[in-house]
């Protein structure tokens, strides 16, 4: 099997370079390859890439996820999340190649307690989960062969992260206040990339079985209990950290105010992926806990 891999710097992309290698030839591009175009603000070279390489599979792991500066780039998000993607699910659809693709919670507006399911109405609040949306309807339009796999605060043990910087803050300071209105699942870079890997796997034979799914770690939390957690881990695992932090103090999203807005409800329901691809997806705190450990 070929694979054309992009966007493999990223959280997602970095895991996907080792999940993706045991399925086949994976070649991975970045915006700045120089053998073939990997440059999502440049459309038409993405596709001559595309053109030139004729993968069985494309992995789209590109995105623009500055949810905050997406709102003063509009056009340039929009490019990125939406535009290209729909470039490459022309060409997967006229080589009748794979499209393997990434978005988001953001799509929903976040409102009531229930976790979403794919067929749920989207009603994005920013420019991010708008251009996202627009992103996965142009797939789907191309009529490609397609997997989108929607999923919410990912983290990964490579660069920085949520976690990262609750452990530095809890260096510094005695007193943290982290929002608790906001509802998700952390979800590891690694996870995503297993189940894309097992999934693609999964395709090549029910090919049926392709189209839209919510992929997150199960639970739930809020960034408030996030936080906590990553501080008690740590103290557990290493007792000799040294942490000032004292208290976590719960504070509403308006004590933060942001540039772009953010769903309070991003509880996604995964029933879906489990139940068609056979798959586990386990509790939130098995990833946090591992990631832990390799950063601390
Ligand atoms: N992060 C989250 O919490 C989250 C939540 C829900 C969904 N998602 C989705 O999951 C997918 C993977 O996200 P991630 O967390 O791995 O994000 P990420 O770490 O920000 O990775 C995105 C990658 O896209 C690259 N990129 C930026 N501009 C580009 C361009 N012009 N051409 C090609 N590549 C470009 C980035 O490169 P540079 O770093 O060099 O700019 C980065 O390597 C995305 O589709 C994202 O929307 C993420």
């Amino acid at each position: 099997m070929n694979i054309l891999l992009l966007g493999k710097s990223g959280q997602v992309g970095w895991e996907l370079q080792r999940s993706l290698a045991v399925l086949g030839r994976v070649t991975a591009l970045d915006h700045d390859s120089t053998e073939h175009c990997g440059d999502f603000a440049n459309p038409e070279g993405v596709r001559e890439t595309v053109r030139a390489l004729r993968p069985d599979v494309i992995v789209n792991a590109a995105a623009h996820t500055a949810v905050d500066k997406a709102e003063s780039e509009p056009e340039i998000a929009r490019l990125l999340n939406a535009t290209t993607p729909g470039v490459l699910a022309e060409e997967a659809a006229r080589l009748g190649t794979w499209l393997v693709h990434y978005s988001t919670d953001y799509v929903f507006d976040g409102s009531g307690t229930r976790p979403w399911v794919e067929t749920d109405a989207p009603a994005p609040l920013s420019v991010y989960g708008a251009t996202k949306l627009e992103g996965e309807q142009r797939i789907q339009q191309t009529g490609c062969r397609h997997l989108i796999l929607r999923t919410s605060w990912v983290y990964a043990a490579r660069g920085g992260n949520f976690a990262k910087t609750m452990l530095r803050l809890g260096s510094e300071r005695e007193r943290l206040t982290v929002i608790d209105d906001q509802w998700g699942a952390p979800t590891g870079a690694d996870l995503l990339a297993d189940v894309t890997a097992h999934a693609v796997r999964h395709l090549q034979s029910r090919p049926g079985d392709g189209g839209l799914y919510h992929c997150v770690a199960s639970g739930e939390t809020n960034w408030h209990s996030y936080a906590k957690y990553v501080l008690e881990h740590a103290r557990q695992a290493q007792p000799a950290i040294e942490l000032k932090a004292t208290e976590v103090a719960p504070v509403p999203t308006s004590a933060f105010p942001t540039p772009a807005r953010r769903p309070h409800n991003s509880r996604l329901d995964t029933t879906r992926l489990q139940t068609t691809f056979g798959l586990v997806l386990p509790p939130w705190q098995q990833g946090v806990a591992r990631m832990l450990t390799e950063i601390l």
